[in-house]
This record gives structure tokens, sequence and C-alpha cells, in this order.
């Protein structure tokens, strides 16, 4: 019997209408090899939902993500949007309004290397080599979420005492956001290499302590069969440089997880290769970790990949297809082993005709399906 999977398509910002595109021609040439049907509903997040609607999340895409199957994101966001006014609506709000909508605390972020662009990385062929790690990013907890405001200090807050403007975010955690994703990493350390690092600033900050607390005790009473090691933030992001293969899963609250993401895709060669998995206890998620390139928008020549293999890891997450999402993941490697590159994975050396655009670089990979 045809199975059927309801996807809710959120296009957003920039080159995402683009890269979208070809994830859905790539889930087309699945669906018709394995017999699955999946119907698509787009609706409007980020910076064209404020235009549109005024809202960045409007109710239309809150009833489409929540009906749906699983929820399949582009990016959000430009110059457009930028204002610096506190009241304006940003088109980032979306994005957070809707991880934090649909409860999905938990953000996958794999970093693979593919041996055809080992020169693309800024770094040495022989440190990125065989790199194949996992961030488990929390994602609607701390500085993102915690109370903020900015206003105007009578009392005096300059070095001198005169009154002016004051700002601060609140970082923020509770026990049971540590330990439901402390065990979301501890389960994905079991189905690979067994390691953990968790990240923290725990030599100085008060959540950082509870952090290491509550993650050692989740791992001494469930985990023990896992190496747990513990690692300051900014050692880690010297040591993804230095020695990235020592990792195999990396976790950590959401503002250092969005740093070292997108610091760790570069060992891969481009951001533009970085998928990302949202979950929780619903309805997931599935975006690339890049944005929306407003620079190169509407040209046809973004690197479609990431959005490919977020669609690759709504298959193995969402619809418990994990050969068709093997199938998505080899076709990619196939591709980039002949040669093929969009202008972000460009080397020295590569043709001029083997540079291709959005949609060639799309049927390149249906066509190895
Ligand atoms: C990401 C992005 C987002 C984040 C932005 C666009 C709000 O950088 O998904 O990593 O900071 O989470
Ligand atoms: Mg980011």
């Amino acid at each position: 019997m045809t199975k059927q999977f309801k996807i809710c398509l959120l296009p957003g910002d920039g080159i995402g209408p683009e890269i979208i595109a070809e994830s859905v021609k790539v889930l087309d040439a699945i669906g018709a090899k394995y017999d699955t049907k999946f119907d698509y509903e787009e609706a409007l997040l980020g910076g064209i939902a404020i235009d549109e609607t005024g809202s960045p999340y409007p109710e239309a895409t809150q009833t489409c993500a929540h009906e749906a199957d699983a929820v399949l994101l582009a990016a959000v966001g430009g110059p457009k949007w930028d204002s610096t006014d506190p009241t304006a609506p940003r088109p980032e709000q979306g994005l957070l309004g809707i991880r934090k909508d649909l409860g999905l605390y938990t953000n996958l972020r794999p970093v693979r290397t593919y041996r055809a662009l080992a020169d693309s990385s800024t770094l040495k062929p022989e440190v990125i080599d065989g790199v194949d790690l996992i961030i488990v990013r929390e994602l609607t907890g701390g500085l993102y979420f915690g109370a903020r405001e900015r206003f105007y200090d009578e009392l005096g807050s300059g070095a001198n005492g005169t009154a002016g403007q004051r700002a601060y975010d609140t970082l923020e955690y509770r026990e049971y956001e540590v330990e439901r994703i402390a065990r979301q990493a501890f389960e994905a350390a079991r189905k690979r290499r067994g390691r953990v690092h968790s990240i923290d600033k725990a030599n100085v900050l008060e959540t950082s302590r509870m952090w290491r607390e509550i993650v050692h005790r989740i791992h001494d009473e469930e985990y023990p069969d896992i190496e747990l090691t513990d690692m300051l933030v900014d050692n880690t992001a010297m040591q993804l440089v230095a020695n990235p293969r020592q990792f195999d899963v990396l976790v950590t609250e959401n503002t250092f997880g969005d740093i070292l993401s997108d610091e760790a895709s570069m060992l891969t060669g481009s951001l533009g290769m970085l998928a990302s998995a949202s979950l929780g206890d619903g309805t997931a998620l599935y975006e690339p970790s890049h944005g929306s390139a407003p620079d190169i928008a509407g040209q046809g020549i973004a690197n479609p990949i990431a959005q490919i293999l977020s669609a690759e890891m709504m298959l193995r997450y969402s619809f418990d297809m994990a050969d068709a999402a093997d199938d998505i993941a080899h076709a990619v490697e196939a591709v980039l082993d002949e040669g093929w590159r969009t202008g972000d994975l460009k080397q020295a050396d590569t043709p001029a005709d083997h540079v291709l655009g959005t949609a060639a670089m799309g049927d390149k990979i249906v066509a190895h399906l």
C-alpha cells in the first residue's frame, strides 16, 4: 500500500524558495522509488510572512505545522527587515516562534567531511579527513528565550554614573531542560561511537555548573556505558579546528551550539553542506543550518545540498525511511565524487563546466537516485 506523508513547506526568504524546490524534486524521486506519496502544503514564515500578514509566524502557518507529519524549512531573514526599532517584527522571531511552539528542544547538526571536498575546506586535508561528529544543541532555552529588555536607566549606568541606556538578556535553564537534552545526546552516542563531550562554561557561569552536574547525574544513573568528557566552550572552539576527529557527540546549550555549529560546518568546506533536524515530542522540523544568503538570492547559484540533506534527515527521523535516506546521502556523495560543485564548493582546479547552479545540482542528485 502506498504510504502517505504530509509535509508543511516553509520556503521563507532569500535563497529559501530556490533551494527548497530542489529538496522537493529529490523527495518526489524518493516517493516514486519507495511507493510513498508526499503531500506538500506551503506556508509563510519570516520576512515574507511579515510582508504579507504582519506576523513572522502567522496563524495559518501554525496550523500547517501542527497538522503536518513534518515541517521542511529553508531559511528566514534579510537586510530588508533589519531594524533597530525594538518593536518592529523580525523574521528570526518566526523561526524562534515555531521552534518554541512545536517544542523542538533538540537540534541535531551532523558534520561529516567528504573526501571529495577535502580541498574546499580552509583547514588542511589531514586535519579534517574522517571527521564525523554531531552537535546536539539545546534549542528552546537559554539566552534565546530568557527575559530581555532595553531601557533608559534614570539611576545612572554609565562608567561615570550618568544616566543612559541599559539592556539585558537572561541565560536561564531548568533542570528538566538539561536532563532531556542530555538523554538525547547519550542516546545518539549509543547509536554512534559511544562518546559525548558536554560543552559548557562552568568556570564562569552558574547555568553551566548546573548543566555539568545534571549531565553527570544522567550519565552515571542511565548511561554509564558512554564515555563522557566535559569541555569548556572556548577550548572546544579551539579543539574543533585543532583536532576535530576527537569528537563524536557534542551536547551544549543554545547559544554555544549556534556558534560552534557554524564553526564546525567549515570543516566540511561550506556552510552550504550542513543540515539539521529539530526534534521535540510532536511534529519535527528540518532545516539547513545556514541562513537565507540574501546576497545571492534569486540568482540560481545557491548550494541546495544542506536543504536536500535536511530532507534526508526528515526521512530518517520522522518517516522511518532509513534506506531512502541512505540513498540520498549516497547520491550526494556520488555527485561530489564526480567533481560537480556549486560556487561555494568550487576549488582552484574545478573546471568551469563542473560548476553548477542550484537546479542543475538538484538534477544531478536526482539522477543518482
Ligand atoms: C541557526 C540560526 C538561527 C539561530 C537564527 C537565524 C535565529 O543562526 O539556526 O543557527 O540563531 O538559531
Ligand atoms: Mg546559527
